[in-house]
């Protein structure tokens, strides 16, 4: 490691440029379904930022049409999809708006974007459609496990670009942040969820989404869901990344902890549904 790479992992340590929550999710991550008037003050948060409510909408579609009928309005998508699942959504929707960042990056922006949703999405499809288990986890841990990448590319773009170029020779995105940072975006977005006070649950995803599964202890099968629908987002071209290279997969340890249709099944199953994901 050269004394560049360890002044960035200082940097990234003190989260110095990273952006703290907005009020707005943390008006939405203490929000509780137990009181009846949290309801109507979650569909009040949503509807007064118009961004956040469209692109909460368009989000809540993808992931209900994967199961049934469009929802047009924030109501309708409470009564539809639940208070959870709009809280789940309208949180990573507002944590993505605090990457956004200038015109030159936004093609890279929306690469990570649409590969967060597509894979957020698969998990909250398979689970619910496949596993019969509908979880409030599985939407927001499948779209939040790359949420060190958003970091990395929010406050240290250059650094980004080096790892995607390093790509190219090293073949494993690991080996190249490694190269690069001295860690990897999986112990950063582990960093930044905790600080923001994520569930563990989230942060456990977070940093072992592209380890084996049964290396977390308490929460292996979320980290077997996230792991595959990660893969089969790649695999249908929601690439987090400009340059194109094979992800791990451990398929027989996730088929292990998964009951599901075999892999390339479950591709096939998301090639129309997940091209929804262009219209955000
Ligand atoms: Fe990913």
């Amino acid at each position: 490691m050269n004394s560049s790479t360890h002044d960035i992992r200082i940097d990234i340590q003190k989260l110095k440029k990273l952006p703290t929550l907005s009020y707005t999710a943390e008006k939405i991550i203490n929000l509780t379904s137990k009181e009846l008037t949290h309801l109507d003050e979650l569909v009040n948060i949503i509807e007064k930022d118009p961004p956040i409510m469209s692109k909460v909408l368009g989000v809540a579609n993808i992931v209900y049409l994967g199961l049934y009928k469009p929802i047009t309005t924030v109501k309708d998508a409470l009564l539809k999809i639940g208070f959870k699942t709009l809280k789940n959504i309208a949180l990573s929707v507002s944590i993505f708006s605090l990457f956004k960042s200038s015109e030159e990056k936004e093609k890279s922006y929306m690469n990570l974007f649409k590969h967060s949703i597509a894979t957020g999405t698969i998990s909250q499809i398979i689970s619910e459609k496949f596993l019969k288990e509908p979880s409030d986890e599985n939407f927001t841990t499948g779209v939040l496990h790359d949420i060190g990448l958003f970091a990395l590319h929010y406050a240290f773009y250059d650094q980004f670009k080096k790892i995607e170029e390093t790509l190219t020779e090293e073949h494993s995105l690991k080996k190249a942040e490694e190269k690069i940072l001295g860690t990897t975006h999986s112990e950063i977005g582990k960093w930044l969820a905790e600080i923001w006070g994520l569930p563990e649950i989230v942060c456990d995803v977070i940093f072992y989404h592209n380890d084996f599964p049964q290396k977390s202890i308490k929460y292996s099968k979320t980290v077997a869901l996230v792991h595959l629908s990660n893969f089969i987002a790649n695999q249908l071209d929601y690439y987090p990344l400009e340059v194109k290279i094979e992800c791990p997969f451990y398929k027989e340890r996730v088929y292990k902890i998964l009951n599901l249709p075999d892999v390339d099944e479950l591709i096939l199953e998301f090639k129309e549904i997940i091209k929804e994901v262009d219209k955000l």
